[in-house]
């Protein structure tokens, strides 16, 4: 394939011209980081049942196990480097005047390479919270234990600051997210399966409000058939492909 050629000169004019782009991520974006998907054949929720270990309830009932399972997780992502596409929407940032990151993701990846206006719709696993106080608790903060942290104020449950199934999504962080695709020239949805609510319904907002919109995943989603095109390939390899394009001086689109 000759370099370059997955990106579409309408994308690039689209880009060239614009004032403010917004752009959804989701699990597929850490993919390439080592950081496992939920759907899919390796995804998470194919070897465990969200429902016994990402709701409140869940938490209640089993905290110890709740608490493991996010040790783990927060084990993994700490573990983990950013990867080409965060570091490509970093530069992005040097390109474009107006620039937000809305992500579904928990990983800290966006934040650690650097970008700087990132709205965080499913909240951050290197945070936590007094479940009964609310007192709130870095990673640091906590102490090693085998099962889960007491709240050295109150003594209750330390849960991970992350939005469970059954929870809303933090109101300021969705104001946000609605703000910034209404004002996008250009949205990107990237490595979403475009199926969980209310995230995937920004897209179409974006639309509706006169964004270009483009999805970039390894394979077409629900999302594909409402958005203006589709770039099937890795995260890692697209973003930093359209940066490139952007940069380069070579293609004249004003004759
Ligand atoms: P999913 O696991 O549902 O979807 C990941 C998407 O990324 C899929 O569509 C893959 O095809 C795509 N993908 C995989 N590798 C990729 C790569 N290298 N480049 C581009 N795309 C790639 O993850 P999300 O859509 O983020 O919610 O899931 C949404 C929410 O569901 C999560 O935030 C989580 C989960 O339940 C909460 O925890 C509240
Ligand atoms: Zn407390």
């Amino acid at each position: 394939m000759q370099a370059g050629s997955m990106i579409s000169s309408r994308l690039l004019q689209a880009l060239r011209g614009a004032k403010s782009v917004a752009v959804l991520t989701g699990a597929g974006i850490s993919a390439e980081s080592g950081i496992p998907t939920f759907r899919g054949n390796e995804g998470l929720w194919k070897k465990f049942k969200p429902e016994e270990l990402a709701s409140v309830d869940a938490f209640l009932r089993n905290p110890d196990l709740v608490w493991e399972w996010y040790a783990y997780r927060k084990h993994v992502v700490r573990e983990s480097q950013p990867n080409a596409g965060h570091r490509a929407l970093v530069d992005l940032e040097a390109l474009i005047p107006d620039v937000t990151v809305i992500t579904q993701n928990v990983d800290n990846l966006h934040q650690r390479a650097g970008s700087k206006n990132v709205v965080e719709l499913h909240g951050n696993i290197t945070r936590n919270f007094c479940n009964d106080c609310g007192a709130r608790y870095d990673d640091e903060a906590i102490p090693e234990t085998p099962g889960v942290p007491r709240c050295q104020k109150c003594g209750g449950l330390i849960r991970p600051a992350v939005v469970w199934f059954g929870e809303l999504i933090p109101p300021d962080q969705w104001r946000l997210a609605e703000t910034a695709a209404r004002r996008a020239n250009v949205f990107f949805s990237v490595g979403t399966s475009g199926i969980v609510y209310p995230a995937a319904s920004l897209p179409l907002l974006a639309k509706d409000h006169g964004a270009y919109v483009v999805e970039i995943n390894t394979e077409i989603t629900p999302l594909s058939d409402i958005v203006d095109e589709t770039i099937i390939g890795k995260a890692g390899d697209v973003l930093p492909e359209i940066v490139a394009q952007l940069r380069s001086p070579k293609e004249d689109f004003s004759q």
